[in-house]
């Protein structure tokens, strides 16, 4: 058992506080947003994911898991989680000011001798370990043994606690080999593979990771394009494709391009990186510039669509980036509701998890009935592939609707399926004729 902190309690650090509360460790999660650790007090969770509050429950009812405004605990902690947030600033680098900020906090509260790790779970750029260990000695009058660790998390909302507690990997970058050894202790419970390396290594692992995954999205689109102009299946060209072990077809799903609170702001951030070292991010840039393309495009086919968009009712199904989740940052389906609201439509908009009291562009019609979002509608889109649209009733739907637009931006329909409700498909890079051969698997 160890006593842990972790400063800063969002989407990774609140997993991270539990995770490590639930493998038997005594965590209390700080941060500094009153009213996220009031409702954590009373037995809320500040945000959805699947399966959190349960965990949360269940190790705050055996008191290993705690919550607070007040860095008291990071003096009794013997390591100490960095999980602020690093959002992009203005000019596209990391804006450092919340890791800065953790820095400062953890050096004034630091007391005693015995060794203390900081561990730096937020995406941070390369030689931020070193920032925060010289942060950390300037502020640091009592003279504690405070060692940097760098740990960068890979999980994915919408299965952050699978993810945290079945790591494909777990990296740990260190200055030093008892660092090592106090982090692979910690984890030692998951059985995981452990990669360790040194603090910029680890740091420059999480951003070729994300950017790598990226780059698969807009890879994709742009590969799907090329089908809705030659005549070929995007859906059968992945499939066919993918079936290489050497490619697979993991973040191979066309669309409306990638956002969340981590791809944009990650790759943009490297390509800086990089031009700080003066080598030129063509392909980072070139990622970032397809993915921007997606929504416009997906608004211009709209358009042409419903000859014009101005009062015409467009139903826009999915706000978060992606499903089972209620994040809305970046997301790419809240900037579809922004230009076809900036273009006169009238937007009707239904998400499962989104609160309603989401900021949206004026004049948004919000839904909690999905059927609801679609009456007298004159075109349907699907902005998340939500599990709940998959299963839609397309006879319903067709009822529904006034006019016949089924605009598929995440590819969930089989094509026929929709024109045989009555409905006018539209996807991304499936075949805009039922495809005449049907590919077949000969099995003997
Ligand atoms: N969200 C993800 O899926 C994900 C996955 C992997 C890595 N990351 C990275 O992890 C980091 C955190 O991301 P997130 O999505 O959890 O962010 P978040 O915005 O949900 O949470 C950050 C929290 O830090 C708090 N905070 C800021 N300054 C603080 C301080 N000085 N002391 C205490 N608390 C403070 C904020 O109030 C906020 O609650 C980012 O660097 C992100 O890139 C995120």
């Amino acid at each position: 058992m160890k006593r842990i902190a972790v400063l800063g309690t969002g989407y990774v650090g609140l997993v991270t506080g539990a995770c490590l509360a639930e493998l038997g460790n005594e965590v209390c999660c700080i941060d500094t947003d009153a009213a996220k650790i009031s409702i954590l007090q009373s037995g809320g969770i500040p945000f959805f994911e699947p399966g959190l509050k349960e965990l949360v429950e269940r190790n705050n009812r055996a008191a290993r898991l705690t919550f607070s405004t007040s860095p008291k605990a990071l003096a009794e902690s013997e390591i100490i989680f960095i999980a602020v947030g690093t959002p992009m600033a203005d000019d596209g680098h990391a804006n450092l000011a919340y890791i800065q900020e953790a820095a400062r906090t953890i050096a004034r509260c630091m007391e005693g001798q015995h060794t203390k790790l900081v561990v730096n779970k937020s995406t941070v750029p390369v030689e931020t370990g070193d920032l925060v260990a010289s942060i950390i000695r300037e502020h640091n009058s009592q003279g504690a043994d405070v060692r940097v660790v760098s740990n960068p998390e890979f999980l994915r909302e919408g299965n952050a606690i699978s993810d945290f507690m079945h790591p494909d990997r777990i990296v740990i970058g260190v200055y030093d080999e008892q660092s090592a050894a106090i982090m692979k202790e910690l984890y030692a419970p998951l059985a995981a593979p452990i990669i360790v390396t040194d603090v910029r290594t680890a740091e420059m692992i999480k951003y070729t990771a994300n950017a790598f995954l990226a780059t698969r999205i807009s890879f994709i689109n742009e590969i799907a394009q090329i089908c809705e102009e030659a005549g070929a299946d995007i859906k059968d060209v992945v499939a066919g494709a993918g079936a290489d072990g050497r490619i697979g077809t993991t973040f191979m799903s066309p669309g409306l391009g990638f956002g969340g609170s981590c791809f944009p702001k990650d790759v943009m951030a490297l390509a800086r990186i990089a031009e700080k070292h003066r080598i030129p991010p063509k392909m980072l840039k070139a990622v970032l510039e397809v993915n921007l393309e997606q929504v416009p495009r997906c608004v211009d086919r709209l358009q042409s669509a419903l000859g014009g968009l101005r009062g015409r009712a467009v139903a826009v199904l999915g706000l978060a980036f992606k499903p089972n989740t209620d994040d809305i940052r970046e997301s790419p389906a809240l900037r579809l509701v922004q230009m076809l609201a900036a273009g006169g439509a009238i937007v009707h908009s239904h998400d499962p998890a989104v609160g309603l009291q989401a900021a949206l562009p004026g004049g948004t019609v919000r839904h909690v009935n999905v059927y609801e979002s679609l009456k007298d509608v004159d075109a349907m889109v699907i902005a998340t592939d939500w599990n709940e649209y998959k299963q839609i009733d397309l006879e319903l739907v067709a009822r529904a609707m006034r006019g016949d637009i089924v605009f598929d931006a995440r590819n969930i329909y089989e094509p026929e399926v929709v024109r045989a409700a009555g409905l006018r498909y539209y996807s991304v890079g499936r075949l805009a004729k039922a495809a005449a051969i049907k590919p077949s698997v000969l099995v003997q």
